[in-house]
């Protein structure tokens, strides 16, 4: 993880000046909520060069040097804090944090015996002001010594309750994000009100909390990281059943805050994948730093860094605080999810269902340890909307296994010289004419445009699992017009496949042997291989579990579809019309003898009879009714399972397979090296077994 450390040196005085008039504009543009001209890492690097040049010059430092200012350059506000909401000290490498953690003990004469890590929430600060359990006011950062008023918020943000628990007065410092999931749901509302789409969930965020009078309201939510008492009481007033320890709210272990806080109702991150934990010894808050940074793609909110704090009042009162930091917590910043780079072209590329998708070429940029070249780019309404042209500089988001996507144009860093971006005018894989009914254009041949991918998927592992078609082999198969059709698979003979060029007498029995295999998947990897649009894995198990039989799928409307788990009012329909797109090559595979049964689920009665809907033998088996999460190698009769096999075998149980674990799982099983889904579901009291176990609790449900 270590990483980022080099520093580019200034070279003199005016470059010490030109640097320290950027940093000030990005981190302006930054707090107010715009898109800044740098992205963190280049912001963070600027930063330790200014603050590099001018420890060799201490004589001439600026005296507005962002690396000065309590908040690094934010927007200010009339409304004075009741104490000044400092920033953070950066460290980038577990030997910088080692170095930092040293220089605390000795600086306070002992060794700091409890460390709090938690995530660094990558949203605004703002202080909440509670007056008798009522919320009273929102006051954000600011300069870090006086905020703005943005009480106008009150009631939009989930996690900051207009009422706690309790009739406390107080002051809670935190964290306002959106979700990814409140990001998606925000742009669409902004657009629709003829706003420009937010670049980020940041930006969003920020927007928003700022924003007077909008005709809509979208939400966002709280993380709690901090308790004060309020400016004039001295303490929580009326604290009882959750107050852990005696003396006013500076005597409190930070951990205590933070339970305080989640007990009155606030949320914290104790409610989430990556919860704040205190643990003992620098080589273990490292351990922990490496625990959240590896499970950051996973987040569904974003974080930049790993806050790691002196637990104790004590330690922390002996630090102390510099006018910009304290010196008792300190902040490890992760490599940046989101990079300014240039866009260079756009490629259209159909895919498995027709869909004719934009792809961005950029120039190639480093993001969370691979170099990135080409985005994702949506789709030819989206390119509109962001009035994105070929040469802007553009901001792309990467995290994890995730594909990288351009979020947007960083419009100030445009030069004149930028190009319309141009649109196809007919299919570019065949040259059919495009339907541009939706939002994202098809190909109007659909599937067929794309025979050789859409079978590439239809024969993968998740779905018919045919061993030796790949994707040279399909082509030869196409190329020959021996299949044009999923169906047609099923229809190959042996002298057929040995006319092929470099098909041996082995390969075409292996292959006739794997497909007549493939013959007898279940359900829902026929389902799934058909490449319904709206429909992976997962959902296809959950209709094939719904429905029992493909005869009852098909017959099912858009009414009988969105009884389906996850299937609402806009999906139910585009899968029945993909259904019935598709009604030929299913009669196809019915007549060649492929499965359309779901083993395990009980056909369900004849439709029109007087019986409620299949609900088939869902709620049977060992699992019935749990929900089970598998973390870790799964090792015994376990181990040659995929991720996918093992949700198929959970919900062949009766059981519902989940990634995250909460109050709601039932069950986790728990293999090699399971980290904190294990962990948490020994705070949680949940069921935990060991890969043997839960193979010997499911016995017959075992795959042969
Ligand atoms: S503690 C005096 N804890 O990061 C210490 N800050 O870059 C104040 N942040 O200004 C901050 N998550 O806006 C703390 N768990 C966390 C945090 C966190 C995000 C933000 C906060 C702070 C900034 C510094």
């Amino acid at each position: 993880m270590d990483g980022m450390t080099t520093t580019p040196v200034l070279a003199d005085a005016a470059a010490y000046a030109r640097a320290a008039v950027d940093a000030q504009q990005a981190a302006a543009a930054y707090y107010a909520g715009g898109t800044s001209p740098l992205d963190d890492d280049a912001y963070d690097r600027l930063s330790r060069s200014i603050a590099a040049w001018e420890a060799a010059h201490p004589d001439q430092v600026h005296a507005d040097s962002p690396t000065g200012k309590v908040a690094g350059g934010a927007a200010g506000g009339d409304v004075p804090h009741t104490r000044p909401m400092l920033s953070l000290d950066n460290v980038f490498s577990g030997d910088q944090f080692t170095a930092w953690a040293s220089s605390l003990e000795r600086r306070i004469g002992r060794s700091v015996e409890r460390w709090s890590v938690e995530p660094k929430l990558d949203g605004l600060a703002v202080a909440a002001r509670y007056e008798r359990g009522r919320l009273a006011r929102i006051v954000t950062r600011g300069d870090g010594t006086a905020g703005e008023d943005v009480s106008h918020a009150i009631g939009t943000v989930v996690g900051l309750p207009e009422r706690l628990a309790e009739e406390a007065t107080l002051e809670v410092r935190g964290e306002v994000l959106m979700t990814t999931d409140q990001f998606e749901a925000a742009n669409p509302v902004r657009v629709a009100h003829g706003g420009e789409p937010f670049a980020n969930p940041r930006n969003a965020a920020a927007g928003t909390l700022r924003a007077r009078d909008r005709a809509y309201t979208v939400e966002m939510t709280f993380f709690a990281y901090d308790v004060l008492p309020s400016g004039e009481a001295g303490g929580p007033a009326g604290a009882t059943a959750v107050e852990p320890a005696a003396g006013g709210l500076e005597h409190w272990p930070h951990s205590e805050l933070l339970a305080y806080a989640a007990a009155l109702g606030l949320h914290t991150s104790a409610a989430t994948a990556v919860p704040g934990r205190v643990v003992t010894g620098a080589g273990v808050v490292l351990d922990r730093v490496a625990e959240i940074a590896a499970l950051r793609a996973e987040l569904p909110f974003g974080i930049d860094g790993i806050v790691i704090k002196a637990d104790l009042a004590a330690d922390r009162r002996d630090a102390g605080s510099g006018s910009r930091a304290p010196r008792w917590a300190v902040a490890y910043k992760l490599p940046a999810v989101e990079k300014i780079t240039r866009l260079l072209g756009v490629e259209w590329n159909v895919g498995r269902t027709g869909i004719i998708a934009p792809r961005a070429v950029l120039e190639p940029v480093e993001i969370d340890g691979s170099t990135v070249t080409y985005a994702t780019l949506h789709n030819p309404s989206d390119i509109t909307r962001r009035d994105l042209r070929l040469g802007d500089h553009v901001m792309v988001y990467k995290a994890g296994d995730i594909i990288p996507r351009v979020e947007a144009p960083v419009a100030r860093l445009r030069t004149g010289e930028e190009e319309p971006i141009g649109f196809p005018e007919a299919c570019p894989q065949c040259g059919s004419e495009i339907d541009r009914s939706e939002q994202r254009w098809r190909c109007v041949r659909g599937r067929d445009c794309h025979l050789v991918a859409s079978l590439s998927y239809a024969v993968g592992r998740d779905q018919l699992d045919i061993e030796g078609l790949g994707v040279s082999r399909i082509v030869q198969l196409v190329d020959a017009a021996l299949v044009a059709d999923l169906a047609d698979l099923f229809t190959l003979t042996r002298e057929r496949l040995l006319g092929l060029d470099r098909m041996g007498e082995t390969s075409a029995d292996n292959l006739l042997a794997a497909i007549a295999t493939a013959r007898t998947r279940p359900l829902s990897r026929v389902l799934c291989a058909l490449g319904v649009r709206g429909t992976g894995r997962s959902m296809s198990r959950r209709i094939a579990r719904h429905f029992a039989t493909m005869d009852h799928i098909r017959a099912a409307d858009a009414e009988a579809m969105r009884q389906v788990e996850g299937i609402g009012a806009e999906k139910a329909p585009v899968i029945v019309a993909e259904l019935a797109e598709l009604a030929s090559v299913v009669d196809k595979l019915v007549a060649v003898g492929v499965n359309m049964t779901e083993p395990g689920v009980t056909p369900p009665p004849p439709p029109g009879s007087e019986t409620q809907p299949p609900e088939g033998a869902r709620e049977a088996g060992p699992l019935a009714g749990l929900a089970v999460v598998v973390t870790g190698a799964m090792t015994g009769p376990l181990q040659a399972l995929s991720r996918n096999q093992m949700n198929e075998l959970i919900e062949r149980a009766g059981g519902k397979s989940s990634s995250s674990v909460s109050r709601r799982t039932g069950l986790v099983v728990a293999g090699e090296k399971a980290g904190s889904k294990r962990d948490k579901a020994e705070d949680l009291g949940i069921r935990l077994m060991d890969p043997d176990e839960f193979a010997a609790m499911l016995g017959d449900f075992l795959p042969r």
